[in-house]
């Protein structure tokens, strides 16, 4: 949610920060903006719309040429898309920028309070008071770092803050509360980003800014102090993955490359779990095995795709645990008043590990005296940093906002912590934990498999485009499934678009079926539980003898489905736990596919970001 970028160096600053940009693109793009310093002037450019108003901008006015510069792109909170609420804000002199990711609670008192002073304020938004407030304290102190920790403490509200000051030419100031922001060391140069792979091509090299902190870049190094002005820490660590993992690798979109990269993901989020006792890992675990075996309940909170994951989590945990879990949206949680205790393990999902939701949920079960385990695929994020124990998913960066390989990877990690848990608990024996790996084991070729018969699924697509409603059924761990195919399509298509459980089709949604009514049926393995197999069998009949075209999606040499399905999308046999694994695959590329032929942009659809920092 708005992507930060900030540069010191000997290079273009504009270059820089423009690449930086693209790359932070998915955070929003609503609108775009620069701001260089240049001989001892700031030169700013912004544009309404994607970053590509403003390359054109660019060409038609080019900037001069400078080394310092900051850039953002927007998902618009306070003010609408506009050139003139676009970042970044500038003071009335012109001689500090700022750019701004979050939400500032208390800047209608402070605007009032500027006006007052005789400041004229000619944006909606919450960051021009403090380009405004910057100004006043750096008259007043002539260092920019200082200026940026008084106004920090005037500030209410979650905010990353990155600013620079004509006075203070080789100088770029960063300040972070509750939004991320991570400083990359270079040789003689300094980076700031909201994500590391902003300056990944330059190094990967970095410095995770911690809560409360400002940060000050010059080209020689980096000083971080607290908003206090004292001396604090950063943690230091080095990005694993190198920029081409960043890149598009010849696909159209970064979504395709991301469906396509699901078999490594699931097997890099396996890898190196079994230790040399034959023991289930996890990385970073700070819950004892005593604590863990004291836990009388799992909640899952979790955000969109996340909370699907977690809403198929919850049959993993329940059968190899037997311990009650709930799953809960995170942004409904803390608001009811849960009901929680030192007994009550809480596991947050989240790829980006900075939805503000999720971290306000994690915060509330802290505050409880709940334990928090993490499931995360960025590192030094701060859901993870946040929680007592983590499982990073290594699903390698997802740009496209619609996530795909990080659900899949979601799903692994799901399951090896209703394994560990069961180990530690002993409800699962050391061969039942390793059998189940093993099946894990086998997912990534079977994906692989789905992946190389999906031809018909993108004609089926391409022949849907002009409808306006598909259904989405499943039972068991086949629903959350279906709500994840139908939220890919809303999404993606901007299609209405809905999951139900197969069974309560007929206590309501059956009345939306029609003639021609598109609608996908997860079904369940013929192999697993029968009664499942069957019951959803005969729920395929009845929306079909009411006119639906059925799209059944069911396991190879399922044959009792075959009557009744309009059209059948193949997938390997799985253990039923397992299942969605592969079952979601089909629903990815039918949605990108729809997403596609009906003219929409598959990794930036309309109104989203992929990483959401305000609740
Ligand atoms: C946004 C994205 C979704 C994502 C959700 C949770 O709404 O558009 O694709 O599932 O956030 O994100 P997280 O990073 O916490 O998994």
């Amino acid at each position: 949610m708005c992507g930060i970028v900030g540069y010191v160096g000997p290079q273009s600053a504009l270059d820089v920060v423009m690449a930086g940009l693209k790359r932070l693109e998915y955070r929003g793009y609503d609108s775009a903006g620069v701001a260089v310093l240049a001989d001892g002037q700031l030169a700013a450019a912004k544009k309404a719309g994607k970053l590509v108003n403003l390359e054109k901008e660019l060409a038609e006015r080019p900037l001069p040429a400078g080394w310092t510069g900051i850039g953002h792109t927007r998902w618009a909170t306070h003010g609408a898309p506009t050139d003139a609420n676009a970042h970044p804000h500038l003071d009335n002199a012109g001689r500090v920028a700022v750019v701004h990711n979050g939400i500032i609670e208390n800047f209608a008192e402070l605007r009032g309070e500027l006006m007052e002073r005789g400041h004229e304020l000619t944006s909606e938004t919450d960051t021009e008071v403090v380009a405004h407030l910057l100004a006043e304290e750096f008259s007043a102190t002539a260092d920019l770092a200082e200026a940026m920790r008084l106004v920090c403490r005037r500030l209410k509200g979650a905010f990353t803050l990155v600013a620079m000051h004509a006075d203070e030419p080789d100088v770029v100031v960063g300040a972070r509360r509750n939004s991320p922001l991570v400083v990359g060391i270079g040789d003689g140069e300094a980076f700031l980003a909201s994500d590391v792979a902003a300056f990944i091509a330059h190094t990967r090299s970095a410095l995770e800014l911690g809560q409360d902190q400002v940060v000050e870049l010059r080209r020689d190094g980096v000083t971080v102090t607290g908003f206090d002005g004292r001396p604090a820490e950063a943690r230091a660590f080095t990005v694993d993955w190198d920029a081409a993992a960043a890149e598009k690798g010849g696909y159209a979109s970064f979504m395709l490359k991301e469906i396509a990269e699901q078999p490594k993901a699931v097997f890099d989020t396996l890898l190196g779990r079994i230790d040399a006792e034959g023991n289930l890992t996890l990385d970073e675990v700070r819950i004892s095995a005593s604590e863990l075996r004291e836990m009388d309940k799992v909640v899952i909170v979790a955000c969109g795709t996340a909370f699907h994951a977690g809403l198929i989590a919850k049959y993993a945990i329940e059968h190899f645990t037997r311990i009650p879990c709930e799953v809960e949206l995170a942004s409904e949680f803390r608001y009811r008043d849960p009901i929680l205790d030192a007994q009550t393990l809480v596991i947050a999902i989240s790829q980006s590990g900075e939805t503000m939701d999720t971290l306000m949920a994690l915060r509330h079960a802290r505050e409880q005296g709940s334990k928090v385990l993490a499931i995360c695929n960025t590192n030094g994020s701060t859901i993870p940093r946040e929680s007592d124990a983590v499982l990073y998913t290594h699903a390698g960066p997802e740009v496209a906002v619609a996530s795909t390989k990080a659900f899949l990877t979601q799903l692994v990690a799901c399951y090896l912590v209703a394994l560990y848990l069961g180990q530690v608990r002993g409800t699962k024996w050391g061969d039942e934990v390793r059998a189940v790996v093993r099946d894990l084991a086998q997912i990534g070729d079977a994906v692989e498999r789905v992946l190389g018969t999906m031809e018909p699924v993108r004609q089926l697509a391409r022949s849907l485009a002009d409808r306006n409603t598909v259904l989405f059924l499943g039972r068991h761990v086949g629903y959350p499934v279906a709500l994840e195919g139908a939220l890919k399509l809303k999404e993606l298509a901007y299609m209405h678009a809905e999951g139900f459980a197969a069974g309560e089709l007929k206590h309501g949604p059956i009345a939306l079926i029609e003639e021609g009514l598109p609608v996908v049926v997860v079904v369940p393995s013929p192999r697993g539980r029968s009664l499942l197999h069957d019951k959803i069998v005969s729920n395929i009949q009845e929306i079909r003898a009411r006119g639906a075209r059925t799209i059944v999606i069911a396991e190879e040499g399922d044959e009792a489905v075959v009557p009744y399905a309009d059209h059948l999308v193949r997938i390997p046999p799985t253990p039923t736990l397992l299942q969605p694994l592969v079952a979601t695959v089909p629903l990815q590329v039918f949605a990108c596919e729809l997403a596609t032929v009906r003219g929409n942009a598959v990794d930036q659809p309309r109104n989203l970001a992929k990483s959401v920092t305000v609740e």
